[in-house]
C-alpha cells in the first residue's frame, strides 16, 4: 500500500517572515501521520521554514535545484546547499519553469539523477498544454516526458521518486481535471515505468495529480487507484491545505 504524500508549491510567494507565519498556522492543521505532508518554499524562506516546522509532520522541499555541484552558475543553487540545511525534496520541471525558464525534458532529467546522488526525493512535474489534450496526443507526450526524465535512473532510485502529474490547463485555472481524466493518465504512467522498469518499480512509485485541486476536489481525486496524493498550488496558502491534507477524515 502506498503511503500518499500531499505536498504544496508555493510558487514565488511570502517573505521568510511570513513564511515561519504561515507554517506556524498550518502546522496544527495538517496533521495526518497517514499522509507524508510536505511544504516546497522559495529557495530564500527554506532555513526558515525547515526551523519552524522541526518536531511537526511536515517535511520541507525546494521548489528548484541546479545539476552541478558547485561553480561558476549565478544566482543557482546546488544540491548539497539544500541537503546541507535538512531539505528532503525538490520539485523538478514544473511547467512554469518549463515556460518560463527554458528548462526542458534534458534538463529535468539531469536534476533527477543529481537529486538522487545527493539522497534528495525529486517531485518530477510531467503535464500536457490544453491544444496537446484537445489534439489527443496527451498520453504519448506524457509517456515521452517520462521517459526522458528517468534515463539512467536505476530501479532503486525510481521506486523512492514522486511523479507529479499536472495538465498546464488545469493549473492555476481553476479548471480541476475531472477524476476520471486524472486518473487515465496516472494509470498511463504507472503503466510507462512498469515498461522501463518493472510491475514492482511501478507499484511502488508515488503519482501526485496537480492543477487546482482544492478541499472540495481533493477527496474523490485521492480515492483513484493510481493518484497518491496532490501537488497543490494556490491552496496551499490557505487554511484549506488542512483539509485537502485529511480529506481521508
Ligand atoms: P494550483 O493548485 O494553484 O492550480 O497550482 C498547481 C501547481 O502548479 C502545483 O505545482
Amino acid at each position: 500500500m502506498r503511503k500518499k504524500i500531499i505536498a504544496g508549491n508555493w510558487k514565488m510567494n511570502k517573505t521568510p517572515s511570513e513564511t515561519v507565519a504561515l507554517i506556524n498556522e498550518l502546522k496544527p492543521l495538517v496533521a495526518n501521520d497517514e499522509v507524508d505532508v510536505v511544504f516546497c518554499v522559495p529557495a530564500i524562506s527554506l532555513t526558515k521554514a525547515i526551523e519552524t516546522a522541526e518536531g511537526s509532520n511536515i517535511s520541507i522541499g525546494a521548489e528548484n535545484m541546479y545539476f552541478e555541484e558547485s561553480g561558476a552558475y549565478t544566482g543557482e543553487i546546488a544540491p548539497n546547499m539544500l541537503t546541507d540545511i535538512g531539505v528532503k525534496y525538490v520539485i523538478i520541471g514544473h511547467s512554469e519553469r518549463r515556460e518560463y525558464f527554458a528548462e526542458t525534458d534534458e534538463t529535468v532529467n539531469k536534476k533527477v539523477l543529481k537529486a538522487f546522488e545527493h539522497g534528495i526525493t525529486p517531485i518530477i512535474c510531467c503535464g500536457e498544454s490544453l491544444t496537446q489534450r484537445e489534439q489527443g496526443i496527451t498520453i504519448d507526450w506524457i509517456r515521452q516526458q517520462i521517459k526522458i526524465a528517468f534515463l539512467n535512473v536505476t530501479s532503486k532510485q525510481a521506486k523512492t521518486a514522486v511523479i507529479a502529474y499536472e495538465p498546464i490547463w488545469a493549473i492555476g485555472t481553476g479548471k480541476v481535471a475531472t477524476s476520471a481524466q486524472a486518473q487515465e493518465v496516472c494509470h498511463a504512467i504507472r503503466d510507462c515505468i512498469a515498461e522501463i522498469y518493472d510491475e514492482a518499480t511501478a507499484e511502488a512509485i508515488r503519482i501526485q495529480y496537480g492543477g487546482s485541486v482544492s478541499a472540495e476536489s481533493a477527496p474523490e481525486l485521492f480515492a483513484q487507484p493510481d493518484i497518491d496524493g496532490g501537488l497543490v498550488g494556490g491552496a496551499s496558502l490557505k487554511p484549506d491545505f488542512g483539509r485537502i491534507v485529511n480529506y481521508n477524515k
